[in-house]
């Protein structure tokens, strides 16, 4: 049976205390600046209107600030379905939404996509939340993903792409686990060192793990063309893909 049911997996601890994770993996930080930088330099499919981009899993806020601040035309709606992250995006976004700059969703991100009408958003993008789903899920959102987005709209998500070769990707987890223990047991935050080991396990699961080469395959059966890794540095990468112009 296809699942379609969405998970809360930041509702505890980690979720409050989300600042941890970019003290433990600088690198997310810089995902979500690459993110901005992509669509800074994104084309506009209509000149007339503000580019509509829609974020999966805003989380607190910080690849939003990335996005909001790339360009002036901008309109920005965002999508979490954890209200402890939400939160926390809400205090730091509130100039740009009281600006109307900004929409923040609490929902899922299958069912938001599924309110949407079709070939009506000109670029999706999302960091570090497709690799949270479960596989069935995650299908279910690109191919709404695809849907809609507009003929020659992007799909760019910066996140947790799993390398296809199983012994690189045990050593890559096994390096992130000494890392969380090198951060965390120094600050003395045994608690939320023990959520993230626990997190990272479902992130590691067979029904949740997010391998490369599967993804770009099920985005490339699903109609995406021009599917790219822009950039990778050990799990982390910026992938994008682009429906095509006839679809
Ligand atoms: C690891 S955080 C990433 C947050 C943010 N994008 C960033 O770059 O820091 C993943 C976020 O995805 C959200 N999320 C997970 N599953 C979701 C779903 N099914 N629908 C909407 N949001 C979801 C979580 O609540 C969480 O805030």
């Amino acid at each position: 049976m296809v699942n379609t049911k969405a998970e809360r997996l930041f509702s505890g601890l980690i979720g409050e205390e989300y600042k941890w994770l970019h003290i433990m993996l600088p690198e997310a930080t810089k995902m979500s600046t690459l993110i901005g930088e992509f669509v800074a330099r994104s084309n506009k499919l209509n000149k007339e209107q503000a580019l509509n981009v829609l974020e999966i899993g805003c989380g607190t806020g910080i690849t939003t600030l990335a996005l909001v601040n790339s360009r002036e035309d901008i309109c920005l709606t965002s999508v979490d379905n954890e209200p402890t992250m939400l939160n926390q995006a809400r205090k730091l976004l509130s100039q740009w939404i009281e600006q109307g700059k900004i929409t923040l969703i609490e929902n899922d991100a299958l069912s938001t996509l599924r309110e949407l009408p079709p070939n009506s958003v000109d670029i999706v993008a999302s960091a570090y939340t497709l690799h949270n789903f479960i596989n069935s899920y995650r299908d279910r959102v690109l191919a709404e993903i695809f849907r809609v987005l507009k003929p020659n709209g992007v799909f760019v998500n910066s996140d947790r792409y799993a390398l296809d070769d199983f012994e690189a990707q045990t050593q890559q987890v096994q390096a992130e686990v000494k890392r969380y223990f090198e951060t965390l047991s120094k600050m003395n935050r045994i608690d939320i060192l023990e959520q993230w080991i626990i997190h990272l396990f479902s992130d590691e699961s067979p029904h949740h793990v997010m391998r490369t080469s599967q993804s770009l395959q099920t985005m490339e059966a699903i109609g995406f063309h021009s599917i790219e890794e822009h950039y990778r540095h050990g799990l982390n990468a910026l992938i994008s893909g682009t429906k095509p112009k006839d679809s």
